[in-house]
């Protein structure tokens, strides 16, 4: 098979299957490791035409500064598992062996990664990426922003070929070992190591991730649009916001504060506090008391949308003679490393609110009127996303 250079590639129309293929191999490169063919020998030109794709992506100015390492000799791949052991492999492997039959959200990943750890001398290749530079923080082209997206493309071309990889740092902690082991030059800086083989199968799913309109802001940070309306930003887009902090509380310390409506009540301006109607959980009603300058007093029905111990409390407010929630709100517990992050989101409608009727009143400043309301609540989710944390950290949570 000839390589794939410039000259070679075909011009193609651009077809919806063309489209669709691509969209495919966008959403199915997984990090492979317990999948690898490890009896499958990979052809060194197929590394090369990856490698001539990956060379496709930019480049900060257009300089030709990304450097390939493939490695295939058994002992020099045995060399680079042990190192990558040392590195951080062992502790992969130990960790897995903590969580093991446990259910722990990071079961799976751990299982594959030690199993990677355990056996990265028998993949067929392993590829070091790095680029020519020392990062300085000057922020001049061509470093790290010049090489991740290269490494990248080549796992998209891996995949689409019918191979595998798992994007791997680990080995950076023993950075100046690497280099010593294979003779890398100073002035180089290594990016990412890359298990290579042909995948067993090539049935990969997309991966649930969080939606591109939840994690997505338009015009201000936090400032989302749940609907599609195109044109200045309106109601029919259903608008949000969403505030994020960070904690060194564990999820279990975080839940008992944000699953509690009542206690919510304690950050905001309007929002006095809560009954449920029957036992809390996905489903149910609860009863909350507002006040404001504006509206005076009034009461909202509220059903709960999301229950998930430790990860998400969720609910949709409605007045008590409306059929359609005018906001949603949702309280998610994403773990980390060290702790958790909190997101509090919220979006506006599709029914009526104090907005509706305020946009109703001056329709024609619609964007305005939903900017300053965004605001407020932003104010008001900050204040109670960190007063939560400030109250599960006190309670031991860390
Ligand atoms: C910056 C970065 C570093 C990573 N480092 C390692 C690593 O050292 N070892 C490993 O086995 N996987 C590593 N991974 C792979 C992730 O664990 C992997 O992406 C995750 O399991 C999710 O799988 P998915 O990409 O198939 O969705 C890394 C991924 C990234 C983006």
């Amino acid at each position: 098979m000839s390589g794939v250079s410039r000259g070679m590639i075909r011009c193609m129309e651009l077809t919806p299957e063309l489209t669709e293929a691509v969209d495919h191999v966008l959403s199915t490169t997984r990090a492979v490791r317990r999948r690898i063919d490890l009896d499958r020998p990979v052809e060194d030109q197929l590394l090369y035409d990856c490698i001539d794709l990956a060379e496709q992506s930019p480049t900060g100015g257009n300089q030709s500064t990304r450097r390939w390492l493939v490695i295939r000799d058994p002992e020099q791949k045995k060399a680079v598992a042990d190192l990558y052991r040392e590195a951080g492999g062992e502790w992969i492997i130990a960790s897995y062996e903590g969580v093991k039959d446990t259910g722990h959200h990071n079961e799976k990943v751990l299982a594959s990664a030690a199993f990677l750890a355990e056996n990265l001398e028998r993949m067929p290749a392993i590829v070091i990426v790095s680029i020519w530079g020392e990062h300085d923080a000057s922020g001049r082209p061509g470093l790290f922003d010049s090489v991740i997206q290269g490494a990248w493309s080549f796992c998209l071309a891996l995949r689409a070929r019918g191979l595998g990889s798992a994007w791997t740092t680990l080995h950076l902690s023993k950075a100046d070992e690497f280099k010593e082991l294979l003779g890398m030059p100073d002035g180089l800086t290594q990016i990412v190591l890359l298990p290579v083989g042909y995948t067993v199968g090539t049935d990969f799913k997309a991966a649930p991730r969080i939606s591109a309109r939840e994690i997505t802001y338009v015009d201000r940070w936090g400032d989302t649009m749940a609907d599609n309306a195109d044109g200045p930003l309106s109601f029919a887009a259903g608008p949000g916001v969403t505030v994020e902090v960070e904690t060194k509380a564990k999820p279990s310390a975080i839940w008992p504060y944000i699953a509690d409506p009542d206690l919510l009540a304690r950050w905001s301006d309007e929002f006095q506090g809560a009954t449920w109607d029957g036992d809390p959980g996905e489903g149910q009603r609860f009863t909350g008391r507002n006040a404001n300058d504006v509206f005076g007093e009034w009461e909202t029905s509220s059903v709960c949308t999301h229950y998930d111990e430790n990860r998400c409390f969720g609910w949709k407010v409605q007045r008590p003679d409306a059929d359609q929630p005018g906001t949603q709100w949702r309280l998610e517990i994403i773990p980390l490393a060290g702790g958790s992050r909190l997101r509090f989101a919220m979006r506006f409608g599709p029914g009526d609110s104090g907005l509706t009727w305020n946009i109703s009143e001056n329709p024609d400043q619609e964007t305005e009127i939903i900017r300053a309301r965004q605001d407020e609540h932003r104010a008001n989710m900050l204040r109670c996303a960190e007063g939560i944390i400030e109250l599960a950290e006190a309670t031991g949570g860390s």
